[in-house]
């Protein structure tokens, strides 16, 4: 390593602009990209750089930008007034020790890869270049600074596009905005003027300084100009998330994770997702998810900052949210697991079962149609079709035991707080309002009754009716 490679890095994060073609209330750099809000992207990449410092220039929305980014471990500096991309980062700047290089980035640019950033990087620092300039090459980069080169092509200046001449609109090279360049860089830019038709400090003046100053200047060319494409707008931000989206989807299937349906899928990149997992059509996975090797997400499933253990199986249209779900267990379809659900072990949850704060140790069973809230299930335990838990008494919740290897009649209530011990019975139907003992069996409903010949009373005195909408019926009653 030489020593320019030791040169600490900080980053400023340029994000105080309006953004007003994204017609929202929420500020630009807010708005999400595969769930992470495009601000959040650059600062990501300038931690994945080894950044010393992060500084983000908050302006527009600035309260909130900073509350989305409370507890990354950046810096914030505010501009009042957007007086332009030199001003914007000489208010960052004052926040630099002063003795490393300093990358600048927007915040609106969430598909700058870290590739791409480690890339200039390298040359940047290979070079012994003072300014180097990320650029791309596009075959109309209207709207965009251009690079102006030398005959040796040498990087002379950027011209932005209002100032630029007919010639210079036809130069495809175009500045993305994001460079890299050595500590000098503050106090040249406080030398920045806005001698210009939009009366902007323009960062770009930059380049010229360092050349006056006799610094390197470089040019870093991007592979896929897309890298640099801003979401400025509502079609341009689904547009990054398409590519985003691709993006993540490819990385996955790379890593051993079938994909039945790439476009179908969505997937934030904060979800880790082990080889051998199938993810059918339609998935969603957001958040702190976890997948282990193994496991299948049934189609159209939602699953947000969840644990599915090796093996375990999602049937179709599941919806996790915070839950954790044990090895070779078998969910859904049409199951909801909320906050708080722990499945232990080859756990069975059928279709229309919904948890809420319940651990269901190993081999539990829940066919059907069933509420299990604020209560654990010991293993092995029975839960029949149409089981209640009643964890609400109208104020408060309440918690629920059941044992190990009981059987839960169907349509039973337990009336919270109530304890079922180990291998009780529990009748179909009952509404269980006192605790079961262990091994014994709770009958808690009305004792039947059978009214013998009632049937043929009751239909006796509507015979007319029955004869013209029920003919099997009175056939029956006909008969003695
Ligand atoms: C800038 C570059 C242009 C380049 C383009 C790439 C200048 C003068 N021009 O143009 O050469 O091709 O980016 O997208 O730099 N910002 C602030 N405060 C300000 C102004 C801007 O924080 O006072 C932020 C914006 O929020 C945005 C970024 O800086 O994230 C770029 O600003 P923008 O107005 O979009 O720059 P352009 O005029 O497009
Ligand atoms: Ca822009």
């Amino acid at each position: 390593m030489t020593a320019t490679e030791q040169r600490p890095l900080d980053v400023i994060v340029l994000a105080a602009g309006a953004g007003t073609r994204m017609k929202s209330d929420l500020p630009k750099v807010l708005h999400p990209v595969a769930g992470r809000p495009m601000v959040g992207w650059a600062v990501k990449a300038a931690r994945s750089l080894g950044a010393r410092q992060v500084v983000v220039v908050t302006g527009h929305g600035a309260e909130r930008v900073e509350a989305a980014l409370a507890g990354e471990g950046v810096t914030f500096a505010r501009q009042d007034q957007q007086l332009g991309t030199g001003h914007a980062f000489l208010c960052g700047a004052q926040q630099l020790p002063g003795d490393g290089d300093v990358l600048v980035l927007y915040g609106d640019t969430p598909l700058l890869s870290e590739d791409t950033l480690r890339g200039l990087l390298q040359d940047h620092r290979a070079e012994g270049s003072a300014m180097t300039v990320l650029t791309g090459e596009l075959p109309d980069a209207t709207g965009y600074g251009r690079i102006i080169r030398d005959e040796t092509g040498g990087v002379l200046r950027i011209v932005e596009e209002k100032a630029a001449s007919p010639e210079e609109k036809a130069v495809r090279e175009f500045n993305s905005g994001v460079y890299v360049m050595d500590a000098r860089a503050p106090e040249l830019a406080a030398r920045i003027g806005n001698d210009n038709p939009a009366q902007e400090y323009y960062l770009t003046d930059l380049l010229e300084l360092y050349r006056t100053e006799g610094g390197a200047v470089r040019a870093f060319k991007l592979a896929d100009p897309d890298e640099v494409m801003g979401a400025n707008d509502r079609r341009q931000l689904a547009d990054a998330e398409a590519v985003m989206r691709r993006r993540i989807t490819q990385n996955l299937m790379r890593e051993g994770v079938t994909i039945q349906a790439p476009d179908t899928v969505r997937i934030e990149d904060t979800v880790q997702i082990g080889r051998d997992v199938v993810l059918e059509p339609g998935v969603i996975l957001t958040g702190e998810t976890v997948i282990e090797p193994g496991a299948v997400i049934g189609a159209y499933s939602v699953v947000g900052s969840s644990r599915i253990a090796s093996g375990a199986v999602i049937r179709a249209h599941s919806v996790l949210e915070q839950a954790s779900v044990g090895r070779g267990a078998d969910v859904g379809p049409f199951a909801r697991l909320r906050p708080g659900t722990m499945l232990g072990e080859s756990v069975h949850i059928g279709n229309f079962v919904e948890t809420k704060n319940a651990r269901l140790d190993q081999g539990v069973k829940a066919g059907h149609l069933a509420y299990l809230g604020d209560v654990t299930i010991g293993q092995e335990t029975n839960v029949g079709a149409g089981t209640i838990v009643a964890n609400f008494d109208g104020v408060n919740k309440h918690q629920s035991q059941v044992g190990a290897g009981v059987f839960i009649g169907s349509n039973s209530t337990l009336i919270a707080p109530r304890t079922v011990g180990d291998a009780a019975f529990i009748a179909a139907g009952s509404a269980v309002h006192q605790d079961v003992p262990e091994g014994a069996m709770a009958v808690a409903r009305g004792r039947q009754r059978n009214l013998e010949g009632w049937s043929r009373r009751y239909w006796g005195g509507l015979r007319e009716k029955v004869d013209v909408k029920l003919p099997w019926l009175s056939g029956w009653l006909r008969k003695d």
